[in-house]
């Protein structure tokens, strides 16, 4: 079996989170090509539209802080072979001035909100007994930093999930898998930038003297939701230029 087999998707069902901007995005080009079937879900309708009528795909508005929408979703996709948990929010703030409602929005998004996908989807994977889940986390979740304390913990959490679901679904043929990308190059990033709230001082601290675009991390994402990382389970998978190690 090559390698080039393994990263091929056709009659795979893949629901990506998310994928109205960003790495969604650029996920949902890759994986099209590579002859995948997509249901993208987004809260932003036209953006996630555009995107889909682009990959011939299924579209479907969400929102991720909502249960009752989380569950929609899960009904409307049906049975998936490859969920990608990719939807999140940054609230960019120092601990100090983070308001509860805050807090809980980016908990309630980040971590309940994508607990409750691998929840309803993992369900169908374990009856049938195949699928793969991968979150994004963040390399945040392991280095922490300025503005990022709620974030941070909720991609923490993420993580360590992650490893717990892997463990219990494990003998059912289910990988759970998660994606710790560091600082890359998306909407997400350019508006905290902007806002002044991460400028580009952490740069010196990337080996790699520069920051993540949007394909490569897709491209890390599409490899670890492959058959090429079929041994692979339980585990966090920093893609960060180096950043944790700077
Ligand atoms: N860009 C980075 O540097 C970076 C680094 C580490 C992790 N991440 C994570 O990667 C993921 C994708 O981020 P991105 O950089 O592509 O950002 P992005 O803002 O470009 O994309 C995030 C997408 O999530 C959607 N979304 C937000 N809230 C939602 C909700 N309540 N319900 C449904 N969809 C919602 C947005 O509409 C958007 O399309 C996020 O989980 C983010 O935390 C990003």
């Amino acid at each position: 079996m090559s390698l080039a087999h393994d990263l091929y998707f056709s009659g795979r069902r893949i629901l990506v989170t998310g994928a109205a901007n960003g790495f969604g995005e650029a996920m949902a080009g890759l994986f099209y090509a590579a002859g995948a079937q997509l249901v993208l879900a987004d809260i932003e309708e036209q953006p996630l539209a555009a995107v889909a009528s682009r990959y011939g795909a299924a579209a479907h508005v969400f929102d991720q802080a909502d249960p009752a929408s989380v569950e929609d979703l899960a009904k409307a996709a049906g049975p998936v072979d490859i969920l990608i948990n990719n939807a999140g929010v940054l609230v960019a703030k120092p601990l100090l001035e983070t308001s509860l409602e805050e807090v809980r929005r980016t908990v309630d998004i980040d971590f309940v909100g994508a607990l409750r996908l691998i929840q309803l989807i993992g369900r169908g994977m374990v009856e049938r007994r195949r699928g793969v889940i991968l979150s994004i986390g963040s390399q945040t979740a392991f280095s922490g930093g300025e503005n990022r304390a709620v974030y941070a913990a909720a991609k923490a959490a993420i993580s360590q999930l992650t490893k717990s679901a892997a463990v219990e679904w494990g003998p059912y043929g289910v990988r759970v898998v998660c994606l710790a990308p560091g600082r890359s190059l998306t909407r997400m990033t350019r508006q905290t930038a902007k806002e002044g709230q991460s400028g580009d001082r952490g740069l010196a601290r990337v080996p790699l003297g520069r920051w993540g675009t949007a394909e490569e991390i897709a491209k890390m994402a599409m490899f670890l939701v492959s058959d090429a990382a079929s041994y692979m389970t339980g585990e966090t998978v920093i893609a960060d230029g180096g950043y944790v190690h700077g």
